[in-house]
């Protein structure tokens, strides 16, 4: 299937150019990466790496410093090379101090990276941040962390939260000052409460091997939520997540969305993961159903790079498959670039939301969109909370229309969250490593 146009490469460098110096001060960075000693050890490491983010994993569920430190000195001992800062902090786990300063800081560091990314502890005490971002002239979707239930009950609790979320931004959104540029586009309204959802929260049985299953109990579950918002006129993103279930996931949202209930409302969307090798053979799928069922409003698409690699990297590899993501950044990139022409191309039967932390790929974005003759209202731009705050606000500065990516929840329920945002931060390959090191603007700005 054919997309739009490829922009002129002066433009998308001259559009990168003018985000970069909208950027705050020191200005180069348009995202914040983590400088903590420890993630600047494990972007080297992938050994450390991968025992840090295991004890990542386990600090909800140490009940004390000891417990934490023992836990992190465990870990870092299964580590093969051992630096020096490593066996100092091996050798704290030998006595009962130790341990207690070891095992506080790592508590503090784990919770000072969680209060970065995750916005309050329920939509209701996100109320000031989720005004302020609007007043300064950008969106949110709030993201209910939790994912991966296990029982029926969590499952139900979980949509239960979502409602009430739902609900909450009603409210936190009631009285807002207009902002026009975020309320419509050119196809029509644009609801101010918008809210993200895991379908692996709303059903234990999202299993791989039965697709179907997962489907089938996730149902009912979404077409209440589905009701729900489109009661409130509020918009329901359903996002995606581990490549084994994207299947399951599409099928889910377009069998829902397809059902006569539904034909009118509410503004509903799911997400294109770019850096997935049949990212284009989805978007097909997704692009066909679009033209066959002409829903008012159209389905949002979110494309986003992908927050699962190192997951399906590894777990292509056990089994011996070939991954099912491409292996290296520039090839994302590309894929990103050309989804983003073939989404912009099938306006209006979608509408199109690009969700990067990458200069290059929004870039190219606002300049695909103009050179199609789009203007930069038609075209929405995505960040998540703690890594594109400044970028978000650059571009929000600039006249575009931004959304944040907020997520709500508590440490435990927001650990594989957290570890998401910790490995997309420390891959070599990374944008933000790139950055980090001191790329040159034009480099980054280049073609991948
Ligand atoms: C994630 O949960 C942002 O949806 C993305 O990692």
């Amino acid at each position: 299937m054919p997309g739009a146009a490829p922009p002129p490469e002066t433009e998308v460098v001259a559009i990168g150019r003018e985000i970069a110096a909208a950027l705050p001060a020191p200005g180069r960075h348009p995202v914040q990466a983590i400088d903590t000693r420890a993630m600047d050890l494990t972007s080297r490491d992938a050994e450390l790496k991968a025992a840090l983010f295991r004890f990542v994993d386990v600090v909800p569920a140490c009940r004390s410093v000891d417990d934490l430190a023992a836990h992190l000195v465990g870990f870092l001992g299964e580590v093969d090379s051992q630096t020096p800062p490593l066996r100092a902090a091996m050798k704290m786990g030998d006595s009962r101090a130790g341990r207690a300063a070891l095992g506080t800081a790592a508590a503090a560091g784990v919770k000072h990276m969680a209060r970065r990314f995750i916005v309050a502890e329920d939509p209701g005490a996100a109320r000031r941040t989720l005004r302020r971002l609007w007043r300064d002239g950008t969106s949110a979707s709030v993201d209910l962390l939790g994912e991966a239930t296990v029982t029926t009950a969590e499952a139900d609790r979980y949509a239960a939260r979502c409602g009430e979320a739902l609900d909450a931004l009603t409210a936190i959104y009631g009285d807002v000052p207009a902002r026009p540029r975020l309320e419509r586009d050119g196809v029509g309204a644009l609801p101010r409460a918008n809210l993200s959802v895991k379908v692996s929260a709303l059903t234990p049985l999202l299993k791989p091997d039965a697709p179907a299953m997962g489907q089938r109990d996730a149902a009912p579950r979404l077409r209440e939520l589905l009701r729900h918002a489109r009661d409130t006129g509020a918009h329901l993103h359903v996002d995606m997540e581990s490549y084994d279930s994207r299947e399951a996931i599409t099928d889910l949202v377009i069998d829902v969305l397809s059902e006569d209930e539904f034909r009118d409302g509410p503004s509903a969307g799911m997400v294109l993961q770019a850096y997935l090798r049949d990212g284009g053979e989805l978007l097909d799928r997704v692009l066909a159903w679009s033209a066959a069922h002409e829903r008012t409003p159209p389905l949002t698409i979110r494309l986003v790079k992908g927050a699962y690699w190192d997951h399906e990297f590894v777990e292509a590899r056990q089994h011996g498959w070939e991954p099912p993501v491409w292996e290296h950044k520039a090839e994302s990139d590309r894929s990103f670039e050309a989804l983003t022409l073939r989404l912009l191309d099938a306006r209006p039967a979608v509408r199109v939301a690009i969700a990067s932390h990458n200069l290059r790929s929004v870039a190219h974005a606002i300049a695909a969109n103009r050179a199609s003759g789009g203007d930069d209202a038609g075209l929405e731009l995505q960040v998540l909370r703690g890594l594109g705050d400044d970028l978000g606000h650059a571009l929000a500065q600039l006249g575009h229309r931004v959304r944040v990516y907020c997520p709500v929840g508590d440490l435990v329920a927001g650990m594989a969250y957290l570890v998401r945002r910790l490995l997309e931060n420390t891959s070599n390959e990374s944008f933000l490593a790139e950055q980090a090191r001191g790329a040159a603007l034009d480099d980054l700005l280049a073609a991948p």
